[in-house]
């Protein structure tokens, strides 16, 4: 694993905040009758020629699209698509890599389309923290056991189930690298953290069962019970005291300040 060097990191703040300010460009656009595939180009454009940086989803294995789009019991990897169009009371997961600098940034949160169930809401919210529990959990000195045992936990006192199929990962000159970060652990165990390590954390939550299928198209990965899944993600870079969250949002800040 490569440690930032301080030159990296001002630079990967940049790159994390392109794809930030992204996502929240995208909540104006995530209503019933959109589909998934226009968002998706719409993202495209905006890396591309708005912020003049690499969509490096595309061509990612034989991955086609600037975002992964995961809509209701879609887990993660959900592909975009003209068919798939958003209606009232869904929710969907967009999921966008942006590299710039020769860095890349990796981000997801859920929107709701429309009016959506309390149950549904509970479990978006729920995933989110889950995501913050573990983002509490970083700083030099402590494991990746503990950012996994602490989102598991949250999860599971909530009646929920953590996907352990996939998990974070580092992320740097390459969207993904060593280490894999699980969303289950033990405290203690684990590789130790360390300042200038940069990784995502990005936990499944399932309403139901943790059990997953795999779709035909070898990339959609679905709720084998058919219940809902939600995924929030973030970019963190390891500091002194702490973290810095790369791809802190606006409207995150005053509750995630580091
Ligand atoms: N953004 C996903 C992640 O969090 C990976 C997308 S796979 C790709 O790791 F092929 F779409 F790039
Ligand atoms: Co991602
Ligand atoms: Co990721």
């Amino acid at each position: 694993m490569k440690l930032k060097t301080k030159e990296q990191i001002e630079n990967y703040r940049d790159t994390g905040r392109i794809a930030a300010e992204i996502l929240t460009t995208l909540v104006d656009h995530v209503k019933p009758g959109v589909s998934t595939y226009e968002i998706a180009k719409l993202a495209e454009d905006l890396i591309v020629n708005k912020y003049d940086a690499i969509a490096s989803c595309i061509g990612q294995y034989d991955f086609e699209y600037a975002l992964c789009s995961s809509v209701n019991d879609v887990v993660c990897h959900g592909i975009p698509s003209k068919e798939e169009i958003l209606k009232d009371g869904d929710m969907v997961n967009l999921d966008i890599t942006v590299k710039k600098h020769g860095l890349v940034s990796d981000t997801s949160r859920m929107y709701l389309v429309g009016e959506v169930s309390a149950d549904a809401q509970k479990l978006s919210r729920v995933g989110q923290e889950c995501l913050y529990k573990g983002i509490d959990q970083v700083k030099p000195g402590n494991t990746l056991g503990d950012i996994g045992f602490a989102i598991n936990k949250h999860a599971t006192r909530n009646g929920y189930s953590i996907v352990r199929e996939y998990s974070g990962h580092g992320i740097g000159a390459e969207m993904h690298e060593e280490p894999e970060v699980l969303h289950y652990g033990k405290k203690d165990k684990g590789i130790k953290l360390v300042e200038g390590m940069t990784f995502t954390i990005e936990p499944m939550v399932n309403q139901g069962s943790r059990e997953i299928e795999h779709l035909d198209d070898e990339w959609t990965v679905v709720t084998q019970d058919g219940k809902l899944s939600v995924q929030w993600e973030h970019t963190i870079l390891v500091t002194k005291t702490g973290y810095e969250i790369l791809t802190l949002r606006e409207e995150e800040s005053f509750k995630r300040t580091s």
